[in-house]
């Protein structure tokens, strides 16, 4: 929402995402098999729930969206937790209003950084935190490091505005608003001479994926720039995981989603140099070790099949079936069915140049 309360361009762009990244999310953890029992999934900047005109903001898709899966995970002996924190008294009561309360929503009205360490004391399960654009720089660097980068089971959303921060770090923008800003970076170690020699806020945004690795101690880090050009405002989505299928999902959310005027290609060049370029320098990869090192470079098993097809017709990858599997159809078993399956059904050797 912007300072009118009302939800912008950008703004709806987000919700859809985290609309559908919430609903592949829960989707799955309701699932039996997953060994999860509790669910969370944590707002600490919950806004209002609508704006001024009615347009739904994240806590009431959110609530929608647990209301369609909340008999599934009852049905499979599962227990969801909404969590929704909105400090200012007069937008708190509005959320009230406007999200109506279900067993399974908890509401509270503190400071996001007071309310991120009660709630997650008490959490067990899976969670994820949905931090929002005007929250980012509200948060402590205790708050990021003990409950956000540093937690397994745990997912985060994250929409930080890379422009704007890129020429801050630049000198292009100074003022005293911005100096959360400074402290945001220094939270997550990116100082201005790491910025110094990048020629774009692309460039600037890569740099961001980096540190949130390198903080949160994972490879599953992916981003999607979202393109303003008329306001001429670029924002990153930061999705992090310690987890192959979490990761796997977020990527097909961002595959559905491609639209070439508001995000770039999510197989762009660079993913498919990284990848091949694993497979030159490993020499021989299993095919769970390839599923693995496709979706840490970005790659959904589709795309690993496209890549490894044309490695195969250009005689620059051989692939030899494994005891107790038999190859048919040039078949490549990249798939997470594939992966969690201990055995290894082929191994790939590089044979090119
Ligand atoms: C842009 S709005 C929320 C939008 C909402 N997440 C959505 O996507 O629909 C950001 C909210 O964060 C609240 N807020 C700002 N600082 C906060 C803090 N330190 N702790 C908790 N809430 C805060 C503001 O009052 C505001 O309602």
């Amino acid at each position: 929402m912007d300072t009118r309360n009302i939800i912008t361009e950008h703004s709806k762009i987000k919700l859809e995402i985290y609309k559908k990244y919430l609903k592949a999310y829960l989707s799955i953890m309701a699932l039996p098999n997953v060994p999860y029992q509790h669910i969370s999934v944590i707002d600490p900047f919950a806004g209002m729930g609508k704006d001024d005109k009615g347009t739904e903001g994240s806590a009431s898709i959110a609530k929608s969206v647990f209301d369609e899966l909340y008999p599934v995970f009852i049905s499979n002996g599962k227990i969801p937790h909404l969590f929704l924190n909105e400090l200012d008294i007069n937008r708190f009561a509005k959320l009230k209003e406007n999200v109506s309360s279900a067993e399974y929503i908890n509401f509270s009205s503190d400071d996001a950084n007071k309310f991120i360490s009660n709630t997650a004391n008490g959490l067990m399960g899976h969670a994820l935190y949905f931090i929002d654009p005007f929250g980012y720089t509200q948060l402590d660097k205790t708050t990021y490091d003990s409950y956000l980068f540093g937690k397994n089971n745990t997912d985060i959303l994250i929409f930080i505005p890379v422009y704007h921060i890129y020429r801050f770090l630049r000198k292009e923008e100074n003022s005293e608003q911005l100096k959360p800003i400074a402290e945001f970076l220094k939270d997550i170690d990116i100082s201005e001479s790491s910025v110094k020699n990048l020629k774009t806020y692309r460039e600037f945004t890569n740099v961001v994926a980096d540190a949130l690795k390198e903080k949160s101690n994972t490879h599953f880090v992916y981003y999607k720039i979202l393109d303003n050009e008329t306001s001429n405002s670029h924002y990153a989505l930061f999705y992090i995981s310690k987890n192959v299928l979490g990761a796997q999902k977020f990527l097909e959310i961002m595959d559905q989603m491609k639209q070439p005027s508001l995000f770039y290609n999510i197989i762009s060049e660079p993913e498919h140099f990284r990848f091949e370029n694993g497979l030159k320098q490993n020499q021989v990869l299993n095919n769970r070790q390839i599923y693995l090192g496709g979706i840490v470079c970005g790659l959904l098993p589709k795309d690993i099949r496209k890549i490894l097809k044309s490695l195969e017709e250009e005689g620059k990858i051989f692939v030899k079936s494994l005891t107790g599997y038999e190859r048919k159809r040039k078949a490549f078993p990249v798939d997470y069915s594939d992966y969690i399956n201990k055995q290894p059904k082929i191994e790939v050797f590089w044979v090119g140049k």
